[in-house]
């Protein structure tokens, strides 16, 4: 027995990750159909001890029979079959940010804030969304810190991995390298310039009010996860040369105090977290060190000098952006269904 799961985007970074993660924490499934689009369909993907032909996600009964369906295939995908899912019974998982800010779709962390999706049951249609990979990231390592001193203000600088813009935009980075190293254009299909030994703002559509759209699903994210719609946030996302890690450098100011010690120990006691603090010999988290890892990896862990009173701190925070940034946070949703 166990769940009949849908993976929506199969052939992508983040679906590939998806049969990896539910590999390795034995996902219950008892049966798994993988959709990606009428491109992929057709194609064979080994899996655990079977062969599985990759579906077109247009083709009709997509989800007849499906339980559960994790959505990685951006968020146009999500709109236009996520509502067909739902119709056919299934919980849908969603990684894009189609319906992360619709008021009746939760928005989950599962160590962060679980409540959430208290009503959403297996066997009744419904969306739970995963937020935005940066939003996951950053607040896996800020929401014990805000539990114990409340945040009043965040201020995040992001440097994002090219795994964010999917498998193609990984592909482009290691061109690029190749080519720039042997004195050849850079191939630009993916982003509009060179991404190899060089660094952007993200790739996002600039808004009105001169932000980026990456950067208000972090400011938008934070405040429906935390339930608190008067915390102050602001971000900078810049996309870096890194492979499928994003970095985060985050100042936080607090209501009550909470000097640095405090805070290690409870970033220590932290589920998903794990800390790399080494000041002796200056080794701190990297994206290469939590690449392929769970747990969100926390450093420079220091007091904010330009605030009083212990009330402003600084941290240095990495994440795989494919695993605890997407694959992972949904399939622990989707484990939450079992419960
Ligand atoms: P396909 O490989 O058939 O294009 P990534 O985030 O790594 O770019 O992956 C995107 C995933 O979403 C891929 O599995 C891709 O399938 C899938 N996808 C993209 N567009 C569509 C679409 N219109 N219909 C179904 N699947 C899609």
């Amino acid at each position: 027995d166990g769940p009949s799961v849908a993976i929506v985007g199969a052939t992508g970074a983040v679906g590939e990750e998806f049969l990896r993660v539910i590999t390795a924490r034995d996902f219950p499934y008892s049966n798994l159909r993988l959709l990606a689009s009428k491109r992929s369909a057709g194609k064979r993907i080994a899996f655990e001890d079977r062969d599985y032909t990759v579906q077109d996600l247009a083709a009709p009964g997509a989800f007849d029979g499906i339980d559960i369906a994790l959505f990685s295939a951006g968020g146009s995908v999500s709109r236009a079959y996520a509502p067909a899912a739902v119709a056919s019974g299934a919980v849908v998982v969603d990684n894009s940010s189609a319906y992360r800010m619709d008021p009746e779709v939760p928005l989950v962390i599962p160590e962060v804030n679980p409540e959430a999706m208290a009503d959403v049951r297996l066997g009744k249609g419904a969306i739970v969304a995963s937020p935005n990979c940066s939003t996951i990231i950053c607040l896996m390592a800020v929401t014990p810190l805000h539990r114990q001193a409340k945040v009043s203000r965040m201020v995040v600088s992001t440097y994002q991995a090219a795994s964010g813009a999917g498998a193609a935009a990984m592909k482009e980075l290691e061109l690029q390298t190749r080519e720039v190293l042997e004195g050849k254009a850079p191939t630009c299909n993916i982003f509009s310039q060179q991404y190899a030994f060089n660094i952007f703002s993200h790739n996002a559509p600039i808004l009105e009010n001169g932000y980026n759209e990456e950067e208000m699903k972090m400011v938008k994210e934070t405040r429906k996860i935390w339930n608190d719609k008067d915390v102050r946030v602001t971000a900078t996302c810049i996309r870096v040369p890194t492979m499928r890690a994003h970095a985060e450098s985050i100042n936080l100011q607090f209501e009550k105090p909470l000097d640095e010690d405090t805070a290690r120990e409870i970033l220590r006691a932290a589920p998903g977290v794990t800390i790399s603090d080494d000041r002796a010999s200056n080794r701190f988290p990297t994206p290469l060190e939590v690449s392929n890892k769970d747990e969100v990896s926390v450093g420079r862990i220091r007091q904010d000098l330009s605030q009083d009173d212990n009330r402003g701190l600084e941290i240095f925070v990495c994440g795989d952006q494919i695993r605890k940034g997407a694959a992972l946070n949904a399939v622990q949703i989707a484990e939450m269904l079992l419960k």
